[in-house]
């Protein structure tokens, strides 16, 4: 399996129950959404829409909304808000500059090819359109991925993340002008430092590029739990998020 196939095949696996685990996600898309309103008029995009929450808030005002994945399983829950096309977003079945707007929430950091994904979105919008975007970038996970690190290499571990400022260049190199930005940092809660590594199985975020990678053992995970340093006054174990935001307009 290539990677792209693994990030279809796990978030194939995760779309059943993804609405009810993806809390944090839910709460970056109406975060987007709030942001973007002053731009959402038109024929609008969303690319990597898992089950539609863009669509769940947008899909009732005054616009045409299309939804892109390539997850199948995503693909058949997103239909439930507005229509859905099934496809690779790097490489979009539309003829160039159909829409209004691109909007896309938590999607554009699976690219292994961000450059390529921001040409293409930018060649999706007509010139004056918006691109419209929130995506985790460098800091992301740290905490948990410092964890991870300090055991052996053979376990699971948190990709990096872009910086904000290479995906400035990337936006600049592709004619599209930054007109909003903003980067938010939000902590996601979790009982125990177990059910933390598990959310990310369940909302079809695990490592794409090690295939066999050991599961960690309880006495490893113990380890962990006693050096996590990053929690809240109740004691629960925090996910640290560092979400950009952008608003750019297509030159
Ligand atoms: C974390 S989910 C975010 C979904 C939704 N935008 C949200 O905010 O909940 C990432 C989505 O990107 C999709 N995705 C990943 N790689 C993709 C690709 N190459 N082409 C299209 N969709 C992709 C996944 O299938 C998944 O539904």
């Amino acid at each position: 399996m290539d990677i792209k196939q693994k990030i279809r095949h796990d978030f194939n696996r995760a779309a059943k129950d993804y609405s009810r685990h993806a809390q944090i996600q839910r709460n970056i898309a109406k975060d987007l959404v709030a942001l973007s309103l002053p731009y959402l008029g038109g024929n609008i995009l969303d690319v990597g829409c898992g089950t539609g929450f863009i669509a769940e808030q947008i899909s009732n005002q005054n616009n045409r909304l299309i939804q892109l994945d390539s997850a199948e399983i995503m693909c058949q829950q997103a239909q439930k808000h507005a229509p859905v096309i099934c496809a690779d977003m790097h490489a979009m079945p539309f003829v160039p500059a159909s829409f209004d707007g691109v909007i896309s929430s938590m999607a554009f950091q699976w690219s292994d090819a961000i450059n390529q994904l921001i040409a293409e979105s930018k060649r999706m919008v007509k010139k004056g359109g918006y691109l419209m975007l929130a995506l985790p970038v460098d800091g992301t996970l740290s905490v948990v991925g410092n964890a991870l690190n300090n055991l052996t290499p053979d376990h699971i571990r948190i990709r990096n993340f872009n910086s904000d400022k290479f995906i400035d260049k990337l936006m600049i190199n592709n004619d599209l002008k930054v007109i909003s930005k903003k980067i938010d940092l939000i902590y996601e809660p979790f009982a125990s430092l177990l059910e933390l590594l598990k959310s990310f199985r369940q909302v079809g975020a695990q490592n794409k590029s090690d295939s066999d990678v050991i599961p960690l053992t309880r006495r490893e995970i113990q380890w962990m739990e006693s050096q996590y340093n990053l929690k809240n006054e109740k004691g629960d174990f925090l996910l640290d998020w560092h979400i950009a935001f952008y608003i750019a307009e297509a030159m």
